[in-house]
């Protein structure tokens, strides 16, 4: 790694939600040592974590309260933290389907409107999105979530682009995580019949994205959203239609 990447967050202020494990503490560790000031937050309870519950605004008050006296400034937040509920529309519940929007979609509203007013020119939020964000993957309550997150980012890349602030949202395909650990083998291999490059991907794959978008060589990124999930959202279901037709299987005069 160049000096230059070395010290592309050096000295910056940035807050990880859902930190104590998978993607959130892949970020936290990458941010780091990019020279960041890392708060690593999470509801679970871990070493190096701070508490933090995104759905609780309390927390999020208290937490800018402490940041503004520590530091004065936050440069930027990576609003990580999700869950996911996998209920069809069938059998979802209301009560499922709103704590799945609280933890995807209140979370990120409540750290920027509580982190933002701590912001200055330069700062930057990533908020993280999903493939179901992009698709009408199956879990309901999931996939509304994550459309509405969209809907979040870009009113808030809208609202804060005049302070300078920026606002981007990423969208991981299938990553090797807790959260993935538990879903049906089927889920498993579907996905990647359905991903290109034909492999699931890392945590690792997700930070540098993650550390760019915060960092100044994003500085006149904002709104965007970007796909990091090996092409599986690209093809809008093409994908099997390709497969089927591959040289070999006598379908040239198919339509
Ligand atoms: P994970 O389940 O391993 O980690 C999620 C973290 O969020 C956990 O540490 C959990 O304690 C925390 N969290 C849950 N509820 C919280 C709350 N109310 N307040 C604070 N923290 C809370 O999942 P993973 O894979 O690391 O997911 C990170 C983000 O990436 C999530 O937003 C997820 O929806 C998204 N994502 C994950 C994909 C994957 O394939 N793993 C694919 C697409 C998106």
């Amino acid at each position: 790694m160049s000096d230059r990447h070395a010290r592309r967050l050096l000295g910056k202020v940035v807050v990880v939600t859902g930190a104590a494990r998978g993607q959130g503490a892949a970020e936290a560790a990458a941010l780091a040592r990019e020279g960041a000031r890392v708060i690593a937050t999470d509801v679970t309870e871990a070493e190096g974590i701070r508490p933090l519950d995104v759905t609780d605004e309390a927390q999020w008050a208290r937490l800018a309260t402490e940041l503004g006296d520590a530091h004065g400034h936050v440069h930027g937040l990576v609003n990580n933290a999700g869950v996911t509920w996998r209920a069809r529309i069938g059998e979802v519940s209301a009560e499922d389907f709103a704590r799945v929007h609280a933890v995807n979609v209140t979370g990120p509203l409540l750290g920027i409107q509580h982190l933002t007013p701590l912001m200055t020119a330069g700062s930057s939020i990533v908020n993280v999105g999903s493939s179901a964000a992009l698709t009408a993957h199956y879990p309901v309550a999931y996939t509304a979530s994550k459309w509405a997150l969209r809907g979040l980012s870009r009113t808030a890349a809208l609202e804060l682009g005049p302070r300078g602030i920026r606002v981007n949202t990423i969208h991981p395909g299938f990553i090797e995580t807790e959260m993935t650990a538990s879903a049906a083998p089927a889920f498993r291999e579907s996905n990647l019949r359905e991903t290109p490059l034909g492999r699931t991907g890392t945590v690792d794959e997700i930070t540098p994205l993650v550390t760019f978008l915060l960092s100044e060589d994003a500085s006149f990124i904002t709104g965007a959203e970007i796909p990091v999930d090996g092409g599986s959202t690209a093809h809008g279901g093409a994908k099997s239609i390709s497969d089927a037709l591959r040289p070999g299987a006598d379908t040239r005069e198919a339509p």
